[in-house]
């Protein structure tokens, strides 16, 4: 299934979806990565691969429509199917979310809906919570909603700074967001009054309990 990636940054999620799907028996293949930002880490991991790149700079068009139509435009030209948002910093309208529904994921570092939006990490360790975490969801078009596909948990330390546990989060969010795009690329997910469902899922994890009790 031809996937594109839409990007705004370094890209180690970009990093861990380009290693997934290198693998011949993986069910996507990420054929187009396009940068809202020019320069970015991104970019060189896309070409790295091989990838082709494109960099789509928003602000070089007169408004959010147009600056859309165009990352549509090169999405549909390279037939993709399927486009993962991997730290992609702009909200997408309506409109865009709905021409891709049901085709779009976005990653989020929080176990949504708890934190949705920017400072996330400060924000969990502000409420003190005990466990975070990271969803893969799609896209729906209210911000950092829409059906969550899989979602990871990390206990929060008690000496956590946001640093700290955004790099504890960040390990898991490689592990899931491949998994995510397997289940959708392979048809597995099913929608129905905003909750998604996996089909053949293969094991199913215990409890996580944190602190940790003995
Ligand atoms: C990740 O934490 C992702 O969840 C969020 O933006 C960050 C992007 O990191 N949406 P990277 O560019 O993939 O390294």
């Amino acid at each position: 299934m031809k996937t594109g990636v839409l990007v705004s940054g370094g890209g180690t999620n970009l990093q861990a979806l380009i290693e997934a799907t290198s693998n011949p028996d993986f069910p996507a293949e990420i054929v187009l990565v396009v940068s809202n930002r020019p320069g970015v880490k991104s970019l060189e991991r896309a070409t790295g691969a091989g990838i082709d790149a494109q960099v789509i700079d928003h602000t070089a068009f007169a408004d959010k429509r147009t600056f859309e139509q165009a990352v549509d435009d090169a999405f549909r030209t390279a037939g993709c199917e399927i486009v993962c948002l991997a730290g992609f910093m702009r909200i997408l309208t309506a409109d865009f979310v709905g021409e891709w529904s049901g085709r779009l994921l976005n990653i989020h570092p929080s176990l949504l809906p708890a934190f949705p939006g920017l400072n996330t990490h400060n924000r969990a360790l502000e409420a003190g919570v005990r466990v975070a975490g990271c969803t893969v969801h799609l896209v729906s078009a209210e911000l950092d909603a829409g059906p969550i596909l899989i979602q990871a948990a990390v206990s929060v330390h008690q000496d956590d700074t946001p640093e700290s546990l955004a790099a504890r989060v960040l390990v898991q969010e490689h592990v899931i967001y491949p998994k995510a795009l397997a289940w959708l690329a392979t048809k597995r997910v099913y929608v129905a009054q905003g909750r998604a469902s996996i089909r053949d899922i293969d094991h199913q994890l215990g409890v996580m309990v944190s602190p940790a009790s003995r």
